[in-house]
């Protein structure tokens, strides 16, 4: 197990301040950053794999600050960019031969990993069809299977589900639960339920700072009670939405349900209701103050 720190990161494009002072420490475990787009998961992930330098601040591995570990650190790094590159023409199996051979994988363990790792993705069927004729969900497969081709102990994956279909979001959860048992994984998402259940820390980002990290169970309780179920009348609906975070609406004809999501308690007659982890996200990174100014 290694232990990855974070230590007064910043990064700066310019004037633009992507990732504001972060301090952060990583054992074992899956570590869900969440976040909308522009939020600065990228850039996060680019400087913990060490493709980008941090403008301020140290990042270290074991004690070892990252740039100077150099192939040690790559050996123990699997990563899978948002933007992955690939060559169409090439088929599955070659694929992961090349990118075997980039790792510097023997040849006699490459096969054999290669295999096994067609399997885990479910992709031995398409080994020999060309990348061309993938869909997004396969693409994101194959990505994580080259991620995983050197054994990593420390896997990074930036938004990993995207373009999956649902579907092949639950075996995917599942194969990242299962990896997560004896790494290090840290994986982006603006999808709320990708990380749900899997996540054994979640860590809320958003304009550049993590707002709040924890167990989804201590995220809950550090928000109190923040969901209200409330039927109002259907004329009132608009002021409300305007008013307040509102997380579901069902339409009964005259009247309509709403789920308000909210620090405080929204009107007389609104029902506490349990936070599920998309109400505590909305929540924490919501611009509204819902009549708290
Ligand atoms: N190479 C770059 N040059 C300038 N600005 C960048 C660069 N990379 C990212 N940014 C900016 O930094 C912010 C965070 O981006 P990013 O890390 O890609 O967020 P996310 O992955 O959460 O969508 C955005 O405002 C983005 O435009
Ligand atoms: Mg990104």
């Amino acid at each position: 197990m290694h232990r990855l720190e974070l230590i007064g990161v910043e990064k700066e494009f310019g004037a633009k301040k992507a990732v504001h002072l972060t301090n952060l420490c990583l054992q074992q475990g899956v570590y869900g950053l969440l976040g909308e787009n522009g939020a600065g998961k990228t850039t996060l992930m680019r400087m913990t794999c060490g493709i980008l330098k941090p403008t301020r601040g140290v990042i270290r591995c074991d004690r070892i600050e990252i740039g100077q570990m150099g192939k040690t650190y790559r050996s123990l790094l699997g990563y899978l960019p948002q933007e992955f590159g690939y060559y169409k023409e090439f088929t599955a199996l070659r694929f992961l031969r090349y990118m075997a051979a980039l790792k510097a994988l023997p040849e006699v363990t490459a096969e054999k990993k290669i295999n096994d790792l067609l399997e885990l993705t479910g992709l031995e069927n398409v080994r020999k069809q060309k990348l061309k004729t993938f869909s997004g969900g396969m693409i994101r497969r194959i990505g994580i299977a080259q991620a995983l081709l050197n054994d990593p102990e420390i896997l990074i994956l930036d938004e990993p589900t995207a373009g999956l279909d649902p579907g092949e979001r639950v075996r995917f959860r599942n194969l990242i639960s299962s990896l997560g048992k004896e790494r290090t994984v840290l994986l982006s998402t603006h999808i709320v339920s990708d990380v749900d259940y899997i996540a054994d820390e979640i860590m809320i980002m958003k304009q550049g700072r993590i707002i709040r990290r924890g167990t989804p169970g201590w995220l809950s309780d550090s928000v109190g009670q923040i969901v209200w179920n409330c039927t109002v009348s259907e004329e009132n609906v608009e002021a409300i939405r305007e008013k307040y975070v509102v997380g579901n609406i069902k339409d009964r004809g005259n009247s309509a349900e709403l789920r308000i999501i909210s620090g405080r308690k929204p009107m007389p007659d609104a029902v506490p209701a349990e936070a599920t982890l998309e109400d505590i996200y909305l929540y924490l990174t919501r611009d509204k103050q819902e009549g708290e100014q």
